[in-house]
């Protein structure tokens, strides 16, 4: 036990700080960023282990190398605006490596940007092209109602995707990212429980056709339209085919044993292959479960006591819902996170996002979201469904309690340049809490629980999630392998340039 006494305030991690403190007198080696505290290692490796931790996330896995052919063209393709209706906007555009695997901006912009290869803060929507179908309600800001999430170790969910799991597999076997032969649920299935016959093997594979169907994202508001979905994917698989024998063709004869075929299937399967192979678990973190005990530090130590121990002992039980070496049971809890931007168009007031419950039909699913990873989550920010916290900080303290985190949001935390929508924020994010009371008054399962903490828990927490980061993250050199440099401008001469708002290169 970690934790000697079950009273909060009188807990034992005060009792254990009083006696640390007192044996710190004697020793040099105390003065840590944290003079208060040394964690026994052998006492929360204990606790990490009895809650199913390993270390590695990526145990039996079968994941693809990113020099693998099918991963190499999916590269080309990710990175391609000619993917998009109108040449613009590209699956990287919102998913740069160096930005995280995300785009860095609490929501998205995709088709008509002012510089369409201008990533991250600065990417601004032209307001004199097309918003919507009839450019109605122009109001500025991002089209893009929800915050982009990071494709590092996309490869390792397996049971949803996007935060509202809509991309289902029906199996949701172990290990398997949805390629387990019981097929996978999309939005093109007939219903929420039948599986998308083109889905293609894996989750990874089967969310990928989706976001250029999406007018924001990619589609834009002229091409192939009005289409159904698949009159778009034949559409654009015309499109990669016209672009001739040294174009698309022949790349895709180098990843499909000198087939020059392209079918939507292979276009989708090429760019889940690329992104299955981010895979990037190698933190201080895994160190330090794999045995070194350096490897993090007395803080991210404390923090991973508070996050691993039970409320009732004392910590703040954030493994209930982050669970496993993934930090993520990929379940859905209401978290009522602020409920910036234009929304899923529902609630009274038009810009509310309900979450799961419009997947699920289900009302008590309703401002569900999924349970995201948190490794390297350090580099994935803004955070929440809508990208409404830029200090991680910020969510930590809301993941601790949520009505006094609501109270306390900062508006001026959003980045101001971006014409975020936020008229409704309280408005919208009260009706959550609401349902977040409600949940706990009927005591649905894993709903959440408040906790009491210090300023310092706070620190510790955050330590404890930034040893989450594998450096290779933050390392461009190291990212280079994923990023598409020196194939000139692509096989369409559409290659997404990717610089930041100074003008360098991601
Ligand atoms: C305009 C920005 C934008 C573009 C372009 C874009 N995405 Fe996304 N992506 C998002 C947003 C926003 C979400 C979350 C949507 C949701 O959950 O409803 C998302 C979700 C995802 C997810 C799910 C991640 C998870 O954790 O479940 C994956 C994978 C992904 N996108 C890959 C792609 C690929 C592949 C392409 C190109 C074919 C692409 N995206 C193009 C913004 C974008
Ligand atoms: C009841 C389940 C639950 C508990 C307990 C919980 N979380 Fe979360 N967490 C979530 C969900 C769901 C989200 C996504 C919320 C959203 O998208 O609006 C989330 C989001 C986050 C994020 C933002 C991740 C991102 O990519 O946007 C961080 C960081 C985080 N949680 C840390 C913690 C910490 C630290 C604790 C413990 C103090 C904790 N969580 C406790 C369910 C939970």
């Amino acid at each position: 036990m970690l934790y000697k006494s079950k009273k909060r305030n009188m807990g034992a991690r005060q009792l254990l700080t009083l006696s640390i403190a007192s044996s710190c007198l004697l020793m040099a080696s105390c003065s840590n960023d944290n003079p208060a505290a040394t964690v026994d290692d052998a006492e929360l490796l204990t606790l990490v282990s009895a809650v199913g931790l390993t270390g590695d996330p990526t145990t039996d896995r079968t994941l693809p190398l990113v020099t693998d052919p099918k991963a190499k063209l999916g590269k080309k393709l990710f990175f391609s605006k000619g993917l998009g209706g109108n040449d613009d906007s590209a699956c990287v555009t919102c998913h740069h490596p160096s930005l995280g695997g995300g785009d860095d901006l609490s929501l998205s912009i995709g088709v008509n940007a002012t510089t369409t290869d201008l990533l991250g803060p600065g990417r601004m929507h032209d307001e004199t092209k097309a918003f919507n179908d009839n450019n109605s309600e122009w109001d500025g800001g991002p089209p893009v109602p929800r915050n982009a999430p990071t494709t590092f170790n996309i490869a390792l969910w397996d049971q949803a995707m996007f935060h509202d799991g809509r991309v289902e597999s029906l199996g949701k076997t172990k290990g398997a990212n949805g390629d387990d032969g019981k097929g996978i649920v999309t939005p093109d299935s007939d219903d929420f429980t039948t599986a998308d016959p083109d889905a293609g093997d894996t989750l990874t594979a089967a969310q990928s056709r989706f976001p250029i169907t999406s007018h924001e994202e990619m589609r834009g508001f002229k091409f192939a339209t009005p289409g159904t979905n698949a009159e778009l994917r034949t559409a654009l698989e015309d499109k990669l085919i016209a672009t001739g024998a040294d174009g698309w063709p022949k790349h895709f004869a180098m990843a499909y044993s000198g087939n020059t075929e392209i079918t939507h299937l292979k276009i989708a399967e090429a760019i889940g292959e690329y992104e299955r192979s981010q895979v990037f678990v190698e933190s201080p973190w895994k160190a330090y479960v794999e045995g070194d005990n350096t490897a993090i530090s007395e803080s991210a130590k404390r923090g991973a006591t508070m996050f691993f121990s039970s409320i009732d002992n004392g910590g703040a039980n954030c493994t209930s819902c982050h669970a496993g070496d993934f930090f993520t049971d990929e379940q859905f809890h209401v978290l009522a996170t602020p409920q910036i931007g234009r929304g899923k168009g529902v609630g009274a007031l038009g810009d509310d996002d309900f979450g799961r419950s419009e997947v699920s039909g289900n009302l008590v699913d309703k401002y569900k979201f999924r349970t995201p990873t948190l490794l390297n989550v350090e580099v994935t920010g803004p955070w929440g469904h809508a990208g409404a916290y830029t200090e991680l900080e910020n969510m930590v303290r809301h993941m601790l309690n949520p009505v006094d985190a609501i109270a306390n949001y900062d508006m001026t935390q959003l980045d101001a340049n971006a014409v975020l929508q936020f008229e409704n924020m309280q408005a919208n994010t009260q009706l959550a809490l609401e349902q977040l009371q409600a949940n706990r008054t009927n005591n649905v399962s894993g709903v959440h629980q408040n906790v009491e903490f210090t300023d310092a828990d706070v620190d510790d927490l955050v330590a404890f999630l930034k040893a989450l980061t594998d450096p290779c993250v933050k390392d461009r050199d190291c990212l280079a392998p994923w990023i598409a440099e020196g194939m000139g401008n692509g096989p369409d001469n559409l290659k997404q340039k990717a610089f930041d708002v100074n003008g360098d290169y991601l």
